[in-house]
């Protein structure tokens, strides 16, 4: 083992979201979510879970900043509900929700912790989902206004702004698969969110150079590194059409290169062409200040050519973890090799990196061992990358901080490094949460 040194004022910080930490979902004038009406659909969320109460950071935030501190982090990484600033999606904001995030921001950097915040992690109004959602395109204006009202508020003391979490995520599984929220399956109406997603992220850039606002603004993807899951040419075929829609549809027309074709002609053969309009790629490209990363795995993949899409995932060949994807340490470095090379090297934040590791608590400690040693080999290939001078990698975001409300997961996937008691509240630091601290505050580790 050697020790690992990250370069001078690289940041390491935790992730987490609103839906999935704050609770108080009907408190203090705050509008419901579609989230906040998908965990009351039955057969939703395992365990018929909600995140009516979550972790209770809304009123235990000045307790979890504390932790924070204690643990060394040097930045947090939070997202805004849209509804509890905006109740109805636009209109009058809900002063009492704007002043929560206030004192959190305050909170955070009389702590001498940096806040990055994320303005859409999934918590879309409900009341915009009833004039049609993501897929209607006057939402995307919506967005932008919600943001214009949040610069303005915090961009005083705010400076690193990410504009959406995995876009991906809520067109794919909000409104293709139906398995998160708005819990819906239209193919068409998917391909219409995942353009107007990417519109609403261009006019919040536009709108923030607009502001004035001293400071940085990009957006988060998610990721997973593809790999052919053989040498043949077929499966180096497959896996640059897995980079066409899961990497390349996000991607590229941020960075100006519009979307894939072979994305483009799935949606006109299925009567889905994305409503792309005179003007939105050019708004879109808004130059941003960095890359949002988010990755948790790699996926090995075959052509199939019985599928729309022409290619699907190969049998796993490395143990898998409690989400269902592998444990592949090495994903991290060779996604952070392979989107650096593919845009022109932009600086990179990982916003989101973990592992699902349910290990309990036993005489008041938590072993989390497979997460310590799996943090451990992602990190260590995220250190390689950027010492070999091919990624500019700035600062890291576990996730999560506590464990949370995991989605369709209810509270059954544990991703924090701190064990979150949803019956007593209590938060109990992990192993994890030792190592990472020793990561931080060393600026390295042994690996
Ligand atoms: C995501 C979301 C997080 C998840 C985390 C664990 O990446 O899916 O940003 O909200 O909780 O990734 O699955």
């Amino acid at each position: 083992m050697a020790f690992l040194s990250f370069p001078k004022g690289f940041q390491w910080g935790a992730a987490t979201a609103s839906y999935q930490i704050e609770g108080a979902a009907r408190e203090d004038g705050k509008g419901l979510s579609i989230w906040d009406v998908f965990c009351q659909q039955p057969g939703r969320v395992q365990n018929g879970d909600t995140g009516d109460v979550a972790c209770d950071h809304y009123h235990r935030f000045r307790d979890d900043v504390a932790l924070m501190k204690r643990l060394g982090l040097s930045t947090y990484r939070f997202s805004v509900s849209w509804p509890r600033v905006l109740p109805f999606g636009f209109g009058e904001p809900n002063e009492r929700g704007i002043d929560f995030y206030s004192r959190l921001i305050d909170e955070l950097l009389g702590a001498g912790i940096e806040p990055c915040l994320t303005l859409y992690h999934w918590d879309l109004p409900q009341a915009l989902q009833d004039l049609g959602g993501w897929p209607e395109r006057s939402t995307a204006q919506r967005f932008a206004d919600y943001a214009e009202l949040l610069y303005r508020r915090f961009g005083d003391r705010v400076t690193r702004w990410i504009t959406h979490n995995e876009p991906i995520v809520t067109s794919m599984m909000g409104y293709r698969a139906g398995v998160l929220a708005p819990g819906i399956r239209d193919l068409r109406l998917a391909g219409r969110a995942i353009h107007h997603l990417l519109l609403s992220h261009g006019l919040a850039v536009a709108a923030f150079r607009a502001s004035g606002v001293k400071g940085e603004i990009g957006i988060t993807n998610a990721n997973t590194s593809y790999e052919p899951a053989d040498a043949t040419e077929e499966s180096r075929q497959a896996c640059e059409l897995a980079r066409d829609f899961d990497t390349r549809t996000w991607h590229g027309p941020v960075y100006g290169r519009g979307y894939p074709e072979s994305v483009l002609r799935y949606y006109e053969k299925n009567d889905g062409a994305l409503p792309i309009e005179r003007d939105d790629l050019r708004v879109i490209a808004a130059p941003t200040d960095f890359l949002g990363v988010n990755l948790y795995s790699r996926r090995q993949v075959v052509l199939d050519r019985a599928r729309g899409v022409g290619f699907r995932s190969a049998p796993p060949k490395l143990p898998l973890l409690p989400m269902g994807y592998e444990a592949a340490p090495f994903a991290l470095g060779d996604f952070l090799r392979f989107v650096s090379a593919e845009y022109g090297k932009p600086v990179i934040y990982v916003t989101e990196n973990g592992v699902c590791d349910n290990t309990a608590p036993a005489n008041g400690a938590v072993a989390d061992v497979e997460r310590t040693e799996l943090l451990r080999g992602f990190i260590a290939g995220m250190h390689a990358a950027i010492a070999d001078g091919a990624a500019d990698v700035r600062a890291y975001y576990v996730w999560s901080l506590l464990d949370n409300f995991e989605w369709a997961f209810g509270y059954s996937k544990r991703f924090g490094i701190v064990w979150t008691d949803f019956e007593t509240q209590q938060r109990i630091p992990k192993q994890s949460a030792v190592f990472f601290s020793e990561v931080a505050e060393k600026n390295g580790l042994e690996a």
